[in-house]
């Protein structure tokens, strides 16, 4: 792991200037409050230093990824599809980089979809599966703590198309347990979608078990592995015995908007797109070619052995574990036993989420309340919920730490914690 942060993003300067906490929010105990403050440095202000500490977020693109998609956003310009000699250049990229993938995830070429990332390939393989299967059974199999690109689907199935969906709940480390899948499935149950990796508290699931539950009811399984990719040891995507794995290139250092989705032979998912015969017949939309070839790039390069470094990480994480432990109305929610080895979660007591996140990025330290699409909204989350603790669900912040992220860091966050989690409960 580097020793050096700033790696990442030129020396002194911020990537990012402070967010402006602005908006409303209600502490338990205060009323309503606005928080208009706005950013609480001038304009042209600089924080000391800024820590990364948001790598579930996103990860910065790679400069060999990048080097590796220039082409593709310049002399290789012509469409794929297009039958003319201005288009050769291009013409067999999109099969040839169907190929590669296939080949490192043990995949047949014609199993692989390629989509703009982790929420259309989640959105392909449920919608589509399930369209696909309905005249087989109406029951369908998920978890409380699925990212919201998988729940919302199964709530637009439940309430739009007739489907009966069943919610497992999880234990208190957020784990769906494989008893429970196996009293839920029924004659008429056509797939199951469990996430491999939980993106806010870091759980990892059985899932290898859970595919081979489904596999001996005769049931589909997904899996929702965007996540994961890239912080568990890879060797090839049969471990997960799923029949649809979603992934997506910008949580391993690969371009943001692509993605693909496994889908195993036979399983011809509906497709969601409607336009041109691409990604043969499921998947319409001129390819992002250079997009493409980045997350293949970046999945050959960062996947097996995975970026993550797991016992660096694991150091880490032990030593805000500590820092943590000693500050008052604080409580761990990452699973002490199979979690990733870079997401550290916790809750605390009399804090809003927004309070103490805005503490922390005063203090120049990239953070988050959950998944970046609820980061910054007043919503508790669903995950912290699901495992019980109702009135915390509010407060969660979320270190996800990464290839960059040093001891250094780590020793500073540790040293600012106490203040930013008092500030945050005197409100
Ligand atoms: C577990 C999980 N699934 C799906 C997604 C959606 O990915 P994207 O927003 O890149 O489409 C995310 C993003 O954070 C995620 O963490």
């Amino acid at each position: 792991m580097s020793n050096s942060p700033r790696g990442l993003v030129d020396g002194n300067k911020p990537p990012w200037r402070p967010v402006r906490w602005g908006g409303c929010f209600r502490p338990r105990r205060r009323g309503l409050i606005f928080l208009v403050a706005g950013p609480r440095f001038p304009e042209n202000a600089r924080v000391p230093r800024t820590i990364y500490f948001d790598y579930n977020a996103t990860t910065p693109l790679d400069p060999a990824v990048r080097e590796a998609m220039l082409p593709f956003l310049g002399e290789v310009w012509g469409n794929p599809s297009s039958v003319h000699h201005g288009a050769t250049n291009a013409r067999a990229r999109p099969d040839d980089a169907r190929d590669r993938a296939a080949k490192f995830l043990g995949a047949k070429p014609s199993e692989i979809i390629f989509t703009s990332g982790g929420t259309e390939s989640n959105n392909l393989a449920v919608l589509g599966a399930a369209r696909r299967l309905k005249p087989r059974g109406n029951h369908l199999i998920t978890s409380a703590v699925e990212h919201h690109a998988v729940l919302h689907c199964f709530d637009c199935l439940e309430s739009k198309e007739g489907f009966e969906v069943t919610r497992l709940a999880v234990d208190s480390d957020g784990r769906v347990s494989p008893d429970d899948l196996k009293k839920a499935i029924r004659s008429d149950t056509i797939l199951v979608s469990v996430m491999a990796a939980n993106n806010e508290i870091g759980t990892i699931h059985a899932v290898a078990e859970l595919g081979s539950i489904c596999r001996e009811n005769g049931v589909f399984f997904h899996t929702d592995a965007v996540q994961w990719f890239g912080q568990e040891p890879f060797e090839n995507i049969s471990r997960f015995n799923a029949d649809l794995v979603s992934v997506c290139a910008h949580k391993f250092h690969g371009p943001k908007g692509a993605g693909l989705l496994f889908a195993k032979s036979p399983l011809f998912p509906v497709p969601i797109f409607f336009g041109g015969g691409h990604e043969h017949e499921r998947r319409a939309g001129t390819e992002n070619l250079a997009g493409i070839i980045g997350m293949v790039e970046a999945l050959e390069k960062f996947v097996n052995p995975p970026v993550f470094a797991v016992p660096d990480l694991k150091k880490l994480k032990a030593k805000l574990a500590g820092a943590l432990l000693e500050i008052d109305g604080c409580e761990i929610v990452s699973p002490s036993e199979s979690c990733l080895a870079n997401t550290f979660s916790f809750v605390v007591r009399d804090a809003d989420s927004i309070a103490l996140l805005a503490g922390l990025d005063v203090e120049g330290v990239c953070a988050s309340s959950g998944s970046a699409c609820s980061a910054g909204s007043l919503e508790p989350s669903h995950v912290v919920a699901a495992t019980g603790r109702h009135a915390s669900a509010n407060s969660l912040v979320r270190f996800s730490l990464g290839r960059f992220s040093s001891a250094s860091e780590v020793d500073f966050v540790c040293g600012l914690l106490p203040d930013v989690v008092r500030r945050a409960q005197l409100g």
